[in-house]
């Protein structure tokens, strides 16, 4: 089980460090994948764009590989027994701990203005999504690991105090170690929020793509043969290695390590190979947000399988509670 915040557009860190994880998971385990469009909420109090966010992110996902037929693909909002589960698991979470966590923290330092309840109880809420299901594996990435494990708390509390429902929830990664897509200006990962010229969406335009890809730094080349690789000439063939073949990558190896490379044409063939990955994709997210019908029935489908599950769980936390006359 994991969520996705529907903020905006998905970029290529996005891509190769979670829905590429998704994709395969969905072929071997029995999937939920939902966006988190209550969450957003907390942030977010205007609602005007958020069909159009949520929509999008949707697209996106789908257009990346995940099949709405295999995982059940849904809106938090459309599972009602979210809310429920979401209250009772609110009178097992103690403010103390709450106020503790990084991630409001931050959003306190950031918008002082918008403290509000939703905000601090954000990781029972996440919680109630997960053991919904009785999911087990989590797949997120590092910043989450605080969430998980106070999902891990609340619900080893639950069944405590209750009765045992809920497998623990841990994180979940194929790679040992995670894949990191690192910014095109030579510092940092690719993020939504920081660099946006630095960073390839899964939205843009072919030549916004070569526009972005010309512009990574670089130097005069080295001076001497097999000599280390500067971090921003790192990430360049880190992202070669992405989304370039074998042979461009072992001609470009070579030529940096006899001192002829030409950071111009490497450039130039890390744009083209970008767009060969970046347009197909992008041009079947349109396709499908297009396609707003298609997009209903998915919801509507992923919303059904979800809450089968939901109900069934909720009859079992009803009765461990006690909650049953
Ligand atoms: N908090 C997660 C994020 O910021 C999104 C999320 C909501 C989530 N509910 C979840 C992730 C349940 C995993 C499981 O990315």
């Amino acid at each position: 089980m994991s969520g996705i915040r529907p903020t905006g557009f998905l970029h290529l860190g996005n891509y190769f460090g979670a829905i590429q994880n998704y994709v395969k998971m969905q072929d071997e385990f029995e999937c939920y994948f939902m966006v988190a469009d209550l969450h957003s909420l907390t942030t977010h109090p205007d609602t005007s764009e958020l069909k159009t966010n949520v929509y999008r992110v949707l697209a996106e996902n789908i257009a990346c590989g995940l099949d709405p037929d295999k995982v059940a693909l849904y809106c938090q909002s459309h599972v009602y027994e979210t809310a429920e589960l979401y209250l009772y698991l609110n009178m097992l979470a103690y403010i103390g701990e709450l106020e503790k966590t990084v991630t409001f923290k931050d959003k306190v330092r950031l918008h002082p203005e918008n403290i509000n309840a939703g905000l601090l109880t954000y990781p029972v809420l996440q919680t109630a999504d997960i053991i919904l299901h009785r999911a087990s594996y989590v797949p997120v990435g590092k910043d989450q690991e605080q969430h998980l494990e106070m999902a891990r708390n609340f619900s080893n509390r639950f069944n405590f105090r209750y009765g045992e429902i809920f497998p623990e929830p841990h994180a979940f990664n194929y790679n040992q170690v995670l894949v990191k897509v690192p910014s095109l200006d030579g510092s940092g990962k690719m993020s939504k929020s920081e660099n946006q010229l630095a960073t390839l969406f899964l939205a843009d335009e072919d030549d916004l793509i070569r526009k972005k890809v010309m512009k990574a730094k670089t130097d005069n080349g080295p001076t001497e043969n097999n000599s280390d690789k500067p971090d921003y000439i790192e990430n360049i063939f880190g992202l070669m290695r992405l989304v370039s073949s074998e042979d461009v990558i072992a001609k470009f190896e070579h030529d940096y390590n006899h001192c002829v490379i030409r950071y111009g044409d490497m450039k130039k063939q890390l744009a083209e190979d970008m767009v060969s990955f970046i347009s197909p994709i992008r041009n079947k997210v349109n396709d499908i947000l297009n396609d707003e019908a298609y997009l209903k029935r998915v919801m509507q489908q992923g919303a059904e399988k979800a809450r089968k599950s939901a109900k069934a769980t909720m009859e079992l936390v009803r009765e461990a509670m006690g909650l049953h006359y």
